[in-house]
């Protein structure tokens, strides 16, 4: 078989990896939120429940709409990629492409309002608050670049930006590896102490990496890659 044949066959099966991770986070992350109130899903043990429960009510409302929003990013977003869809339905791609871009303001701008009420404190502010910081404006330039019909540009910018959504799903890797690394180490282990252990780490963790292979997926295929500016 010749490179050329193996290089969309291995693509294809990177995209079909994306989507299920994609589709496992909305549907057992993000779909739990919205089959009760905060204080039944607390009582169910529901993610982070517990802990916004308790919050002002206008957290709360921040909190689904980031996670609906949020959600709607991660399943549209892989779409957006596929060069067949672009190439023969164009106008799908922009009405996808918009309604792409408007969850990630929604979910961005809700993600910066929950930010200073993480568990994970300080570290919860920072790295959360600059992922959503960064996925705005990340969206923003993507945005910015094809009105001035730089296509090269919107693409390094919507890999970067959809980078940065799926930190959605590197945070629910890393989190259950590290908050098991203790035990495979022969380490004593208490659940309380790991997962805050873990929690403290994955605000920057979810999504650092993801930018570096961003960066190395736009240089390998000759799109613009990031330079500050002068
Ligand atoms: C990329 C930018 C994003 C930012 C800045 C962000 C930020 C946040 C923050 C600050 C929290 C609260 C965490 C805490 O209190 O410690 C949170 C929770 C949550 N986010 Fe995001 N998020 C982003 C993307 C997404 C996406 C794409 C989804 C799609 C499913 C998502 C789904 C959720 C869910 C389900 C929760 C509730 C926590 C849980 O049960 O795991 N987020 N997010």
């Amino acid at each position: 078989m010749s490179t050329t044949t193996l290089a969309p066959a291995r693509s294809r099966v990177g995209w079909t990896f994306v989507i299920l991770l994609a589709l496992g986070v909305a549907a057992f992350a993000a779909i739990p939120y919205f089959t009760g109130s905060l204080d039944e899903l607390a009582a169910q043990g529901v993610g982070l429940a517990a802990d916004y429960a308790v919050k002002p009510l206008p957290v709360q409302v921040a909190l689904y709409l980031h996670i609906a929003a949020g959600a709607l990013a991660l399943i549209v977003g892989p779409f957006q990629f596929w060069r067949g869809l672009r190439d023969r339905m164009p106008r799908v791609h922009r009405t996808t492409g918009r309604i792409y871009l408007i969850a990630v303001a929604i979910g961005g701008v809700a993600g910066v309002v929950i930010a200073p009420f993480s568990p994970a404190g300080w570290v919860g502010l920072f790295g959360f608050g600059a992922l959503g910081v960064l996925w705005l404006v990340t969206g923003w330039r993507a945005y910015r670049s094809i009105r001035r019909r730089d296509v090269a540009s919107h693409q390094a910018w919507m890999i970067r930006n959809y980078a940065l959504t799926f930190a959605a799903v590197t945070l629910r890797i890393w989190l259950p590896l590290m908050l098991l690394t203790p035990l495979w180490l022969g380490m004593p282990w208490e659940f309380e102490s790991a997962f805050a252990n873990a929690y403290a780490a994955v605000p920057f963790l979810a999504w650092l990496p993801n930018l570096i292979v961003a960066e190395w997926l736009i240089r390998r295929r000759g799109l613009p890659s990031y330079r500050l500016p002068a």
